[in-house]
Formats: C-alpha cells, sequence, structure tokens
C-alpha cells in the first residue's frame, strides 16, 4: 500500500485526474470504478477541465459506480443523479455504459464487470466507520455485490445531503469487498477530520473484517491519498 501525502487537497485531486485521464488516453475503452461523497468532486471536476482541454474522449468509457441507494429516495438523490451532475454530464461519456448496481443486476453486477473486462482504475473514498462503498464493519472479505442495511453511523453521516435524517434510505446495494479488490488498480482518497480515526486504523491495524478498509493493504497495486495534517494526526 502506497501513502502518498500532499499539502493541500487541490493537489491530490490534480494528480489523481492526471492519472485518470493518462489511463483513459492510453486506453479510450478502459472500464473505471466510480465512487460518490464528497471526497471524489474535485478529482471529478479536474479530470472533466482536463478532458476538455486536452481533448481525451470518454465516449468509449465503461464505467461502474461501486453502490446505490434502495428504497424510496428522491431521484435528485440517488448516485446515479449525482454522478450525472458531478461528472457524466461534462464528459462525451454515453450514458448506456454508465452502470449502477440495482436490485434486477444484483446477482450479474460483478459478472458485467468482468465482461467489460474487469475494472482499471477503482476510486474510493471512505466511511468515518471504515466502509468502502457501502461495506459496513464485519462485510465478509469475500462478498460479492449486495444488499446491505445501513449503519446508523452512516445514515448521519450522509444526513448533510438530505433535508433531515428521516428522509436517509435505510438500505443500499454495494459492490461488495472482493468485487472492489479485483480492480487491476484502486486510489483511495482519504479527506477531512472526520476521517482522522479510519486513516489511522488504516495505518496502524492488521486486516480485520471489524475495519473493512483494511483488507485494501492486501491488493496489489492501491494508492492512499491524504493530506499532511491529517496524516500527521494519525500516524502511529
Ligand atoms: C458514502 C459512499 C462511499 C463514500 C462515503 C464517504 O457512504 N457510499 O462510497 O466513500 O460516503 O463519503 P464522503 O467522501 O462524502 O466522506
Amino acid at each position: 500500500m502506497e501513502i502518498i501525502i500532499k499539502n493541500q487537497t487541490k493537489d491530490i485531486a490534480i494528480e489523481v485526474a492526471k492519472h485518470i485521464i493518462e489511463i483513459v488516453e492510453q486506453n479510450p475503452k478502459s472500464v473505471l470504478g466510480l465512487a460518490t461523497g464528497s471526497t471524489p468532486l474535485d478529482i471529478y471536476r479536474n479530470i472533466s477541465k482536463l478532458a476538455s482541454v486536452l481533448k481525451v474522449s470518454f465516449a468509449n468509457v465503461t464505467t461502474f459506480n461501486l453502490d446505490e441507494y434502495l428504497g424510496p429516495v428522491a431521484v435528485e438523490q440517488s448516485y446515479r443523479y449525482f454522478m450525472h451532475e458531478n461528472f457524466f454530464k461534462f464528459l462525451d461519456v454515453d450514458l448506456i455504459n454508465t452502470k449502477f448496481p440495482n436490485e434486477e443486476l444484483l446477482e450479474k453486477y460483478d459478472d458485467e464487470i468482468d465482461k467489460a473486462g474487469g475494472i482499471d482504475i477503482q476510486l474510493l473514498g471512505i466511511g468515518s466507520n471504515g466502509h468502502i462503498a457501502f461495506n459496513e464493519p464485519f462485510t465478509p472479505f469475500d462478498s460479492k455485490t449486495h444488499i446491505v442495511k445501513l449503519d446508523d453511523k452512516t445514515r448521519n453521516d450522509n444526513a448533510r445531503f438530505f433535508s433531515n435524517i428521516d428522509e436517509v434510505p435505510t438500505h443500499a446495494i454495494t459492490m461488495g469487498i472482493s468485487t472492489i479488490m479485483k480492480a487491476k488498480e484502486i486510489i483511495l482518497v482519504i479527506l477531512g477530520d472526520s476521517k482522522v480515526s479510519a486513516l489511522k486504523q488504516l495505518l496502524c491495524l492488521e486486516p480485520d473484517e471489524s475495519f473493512p478498509a483494511s483488507v485494501l493493504s492486501k491488493h496489489p497495486n492501491i494508492k492512499v491519498y491524504t493530506t499532511m495534517d491529517l496524516f500527521k494526526k494519525a500516524f502511529c
């Protein structure tokens, strides 16, 4: 696990965006694994800018998002809408090639990823309880795409995107931990004081299902980006 420490968040966003642009330039049919949340927003902005300036086409790129809410949720709160508003609408990506897990695809999502050739690069954030995608603590490391009941902590953390906590869905569908681990390359970005404890556990603990992100240290090609400020607080 390579840890890359930058002074500023914007330096992380630019470096990761450049890397993803290079991947798409080298292989216009790249398969990208994408995340929601506030962490990747600046990365998406930078990718969109670079794609436009450097004239890099995403027309033949396929994307697989990590997760999606289930149950009664306003369209504007869905992760598909989030991705469209923050990323897809700024690119020439073909929306047919932008995939999200859903109940119909449940059993097939992992196969769809395999059929597309596997994920070339997976972008990841982390929950304050160490979740990756929506794999909450004690999710088996060999899990595939599945339905989850969200932790109260996760619903509270995500309530900032809703008008009140009651609107936050109780369930979601998520790539499993083994699905994520099959990506050829993983970029995990950890930002903000609410993630100090998560970063500390990632750096200091052996892999254990009580802390889902800890599995990532077993991946052969993973980079973890954080800021110096956060790294100093999480140092063990
Ligand atoms: C949600 C998503 C995760 C994301 C996490 C952290 O729970 N399912 O994929 O990593 O939020 O979000 P943020 O980047 O806003 O802290």
